[in-house]
């Protein structure tokens, strides 16, 4: 347990354990529905993972069995002028771009509810496992609002314009078998086991090189980069590898028919 990380926050439980960080977001009576708190302890840790080499990768996961997060504090909205309410859509993007862009794995354990901002969040992390009684939305226009954090740009890229339009227009649920027919879901497991299996998952990613591993993410994500061109960062990438010792321990373990020592 890594006390830097851990037991500091209102909002979220932090648990550190062989390289991965398992971050809770915590207002069960609320669905955790995120508030401006969570925004604030979730930029925190997402600084720290950063920075801190005893994190490896990490999982985002609801607390309570109920609800992943079901979305947005809708308390938090009354009052909001248009240009409040504009600064707040774009808090929650940048820090969804920091979750979406962090070199090491982010994976999204999707425990119950994952609505309107719950589905964003789960949608910035690299990839998302459900359990079997999760469900996902976007039902923002049941309060004659739109997705703010990036959801309308991040479910049309995971699953296809049509699909996302009339999920958005329609703020229907889906349940974790048809997230997952549509990709937006990996795996789906039992409640029980959700968090085991993203591990064991997790464990297996863990295992091959952490920078090349980061150089994946960077590359897939300069596809949907307006600014890049994902060949050509892919080309800068590959190169860069081949000045890792990473990849020289990759490459002569396996010309010496080892297992590579990451
Ligand atoms: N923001 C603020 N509070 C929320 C919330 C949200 N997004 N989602 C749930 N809550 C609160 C409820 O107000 C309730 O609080 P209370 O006990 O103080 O009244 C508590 O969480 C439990 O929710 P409840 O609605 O009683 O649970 P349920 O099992 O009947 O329904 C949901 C669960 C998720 C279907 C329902 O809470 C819901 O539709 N939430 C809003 C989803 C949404 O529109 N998200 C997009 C926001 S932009």
């Amino acid at each position: 347990m890594d006390h830097n990380l851990s037991g500091l926050y209102q909002t979220l439980l932090c648990m550190l354990e062989d390289g991965i960080l398992t971050v809770v977001i915590n207002r069960v009576d609320k669905m955790n529905a995120l508030n401006r708190e969570v925004f604030d302890e979730l930029e925190l840790v997402i600084q720290k993972v950063e920075k801190q080499s005893s994190v490896k990768a990490v999982i985002i996961t609801g607390g309570g069995p109920k609800a992943f997060v079901a979305g947005a504090d809708i308390s938090e909205f009354n009052g909001l002028s248009s240009d409040e309410a504009a600064q707040l859509a774009k808090r929650g993007q940048d820090l969804f771009s920091r979750l979406e862009n962090c070199s090491k794995p982010i994976i999204a354990a999707v425990n119950g509810f994952a609505l309107g901002g719950g589905c964003e969040l789960a949608m910035a992390c690299h990839f998302r496992l459900a359990a079997d009684h999760a469900k996902f939305g976007q039902p923002e226009v049941n309060l004659g609002l739109i997705p703010g954090y990036g959801g309308t740009q991040r479910l049309t890229q995971l699953v296809g314009k049509g699909k996302a339009m009339e999920l958005m227009m329609s703020g229907n649920m889906i349940d974790a078998m048809q997230a997952q027919q549509l990709g937006l879901v990996n795996h789906i497991t039992s409640a029980d086991t959700l968090l085991e299996e993203t591990k064991k998952l997790l464990k297996t990613i863990l295992s091959k090189g952490p920078n090349a591993v980061g150089r994946v993410i960077a590359a897939v994500n300069a596809f949907y980069d307006k600014n890049k061109n994902g060949y050509q960062e892919e080309v800068r990438l590959f190169g860069e590898c081949f000045g890792t010792s990473e990849m020289k321990e990759g490459v002569t373990a396996f010309l010496e028919k080892r297992k590579p020592n990451f």
